[in-house]
């Protein structure tokens, strides 16, 4: 695996180096939805790792958010999130990602998150563990919803659909010790596999956003799943990720 996760390394660093040169330029923002933008730095950002894999792996499929849709038949597919949290990035806030995920017979097998700011490289290979900066990593031990630092997000339609994520936000904040809204799912997960958070929960992200940092929690020791507890689908709309230790509670208050 080590062939496919060096080179996924290093262009994820690339592109991370970029959109930190990029950072303080003023940007061209377009709008793909009434809430969801795109700037030329994700396009930049796609361009370069497509290209570089194109390069690397021609037989290879790759999936990508910003438009790249090449499929040969292959049994190895690159899934890339080239800027994950583009608002705050379009904001200067400084959270933001590079996703990487090589999927084999539709099952991630490499993941790679890069963020840029804090030069934090979250790597997981299927059945090799997780690391954080060539460390080893493990979700918390922390056992109840009560004493846990939770994570979730809202999609760009949440002003156009039922389900938007309210009912389960104003649940869980009374219950948790601490709820936040990063903006960036692919670095919630990572937080949740190094145990900043304790878990994390999202309704209607797309495969980039959770294809590499969702085998980085499962390899870390962590539990992802469905809403009713079953497999997590990458292509599903919905994703919980824990610790392992507060996945049932946690799924309880989903369903409440
Ligand atoms: C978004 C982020 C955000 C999540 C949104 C995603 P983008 O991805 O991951 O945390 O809440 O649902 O679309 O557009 O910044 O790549
Ligand atoms: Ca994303
Ligand atoms: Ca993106």
């Amino acid at each position: 695996m080590r062939d496919y996760t060096q080179p996924a390394i290093e262009i994820a660093k690339e592109a991370g180096q970029l959109q930190i040169e990029k950072l303080k330029q003023t940007r061209t923002i377009e709008y793909k939805g009434k809430f969801n933008i795109v700037t030329e730095v994700d396009k930049a950002c796609e361009k370069l790792i497509v290209d570089f894999l194109r390069d690397r792996f021609p037989s290879h499929d790759i999936l990508a958010e910003e438009g790249t849709d090449i499929d040969k038949s292959s049994e190895w597919l690159w899934i890339i999130d080239p800027l994950d949290g583009t608002v705050n990035y379009s904001h200067r806030y400084p959270l933001f990602s590079v996703s990487i995920a090589l999927l084999n017979k539709g099952r991630p097998v490499v993941g790679v998150v890069y963020e840029p700011n804090r030069d934090e490289l979250f790597v997981a290979e299927k059945g090799g563990g997780a690391l954080l900066n060539d460390k080893p990593i493990r979700p918390s031990k922390t056992k109840d919803v009560y004493s846990s630092m939770i994570a979730t997000g809202f999609a760009y339609n949440v002003a156009d659909v039922d389900r938007n994520n309210m009912n389960h936000f104003s649940r869980f904040i009374k219950k948790c010790h601490a709820l936040r809204r990063d903006g960036v799912a692919s670095t919630d997960l990572c937080y949740t596999a190094c145990g900043r958070y304790d878990g994390f929960w999202e309704l209607f992200l797309r495969p980039w956003d959770i294809a590499a940092a969702s085998l980085i929690v499962e390899e870390a020791g962590g539990r992802v799943s469905s809403f009713n507890g079953g497999p997590l689908d990458i292509f599903g709309d919905e994703i919980l990720a824990s610790n392992g230790m507060i996945h049932e509670e946690m799924l309880g208050i989903l369903k409440e």
